[in-house]
């Protein structure tokens, strides 16, 4: 086993700044939130090469229904959209989509639109890409909490899996090795609090529009520089 391929890396990303990019050229929001649909593509299509096997996008969260209505439904057209149209490219290059978050407030079409891209990528297994749809990190672990209410003693594992139940989700996520937030904001705005825990943060002045395949390799090889400790003492090797 000495040549063993490392463990495939869970990469997360905050992708902030459409509004500003825009704003900054003059453009409207909109433009922003149609332009930061062309960084998902080069992301999706580059993170399987820079050893990435799950990638999970924050497009949404709870508390972006407090945006002017305008927005948010242009945000719900964008994301109908998108899954009809990129599906196809998903299936052809073995990826896997998965929806977290609450479905109950999302308008009908974009639930099956939802329902339509995860059975038609169910097979994928190249990459495991998983999009945050009125997504809240803390109402997710009190979903959990309260599916977990009775169990008695739980281990750590099995609330995980409780937590990615909860939450819509198929299959249960690894925890994430590697944050991004674009935007130059540092914060994680009710982002993947739990599987965060360990979790090495990179935090990008690049507004998401602009950013590249190039940003995302120059993050992951940022990544690989630095000594993930665990608690431990450096250079301690876990069992
Ligand atoms: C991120 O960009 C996209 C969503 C939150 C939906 P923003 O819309 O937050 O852009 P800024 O932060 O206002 O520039
Ligand atoms: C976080 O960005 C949510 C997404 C990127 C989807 P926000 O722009 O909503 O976060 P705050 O309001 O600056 O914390
Ligand atoms: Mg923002």
């Amino acid at each position: 086993l000495k040549h063993a391929a490392p463990a495939a890396l869970h990469v997360a990303i905050i992708m902030d700044g459409n509004g500003r990019w825009a704003t900054a050229r003059a453009m409207p929001r909109s433009a922003g939130h149609r332009q930061g649909a062309e960084s998902v593509r080069r992301v999706v299509k580059a993170a399987p090469s820079l050893g990435i096997g799950t990638l999970t996008l924050y497009a949404f969260s709870s508390d972006n229904w407090k945006r002017p209505p305008r927005e948010v439904a242009l945000l719900m057209r964008l994301f109908r959209a998108h899954l009809r149209s990129e599906t196809p490219s998903l299936v052809e290059n073995g990826v896997r989509l998965s929806v977290i978050g609450r479905r109950d407030r999302l308008a009908l079409s974009l639930r099956a639109a939802i329902t339509e891209a995860e059975e038609a990528t169910a097979h994928g297994s190249t990459l495991h890409l998983r999009l945050a749809i009125d997504y809240s990190a803390r109402d997710a672990i009190v979903r959990a909490a309260a599916l977990s209410r009775g169990a008695g003693e739980m281990s750590r594992e099995a609330f995980a899996a409780l937590l990615a139940g909860a939450y819509g989700s198929r299959g249960t996520a690894p925890d994430v090795d590697l944050l991004i937030r674009t935007g130059g904001e540092q914060r994680l705005s009710d982002f993947m609090l739990w599987e965060c825990a360990y979790a090495e943060l990179a935090f990008r002045r690049e507004m998401w529009p602009e950013f590249d395949e190039g940003c995302l390799a120059d993050a992951v090889a940022d990544f690989h520089s630095r000594q993930r400790r665990f608690g431990a003492l450096p250079g301690a090797r876990s069992a």
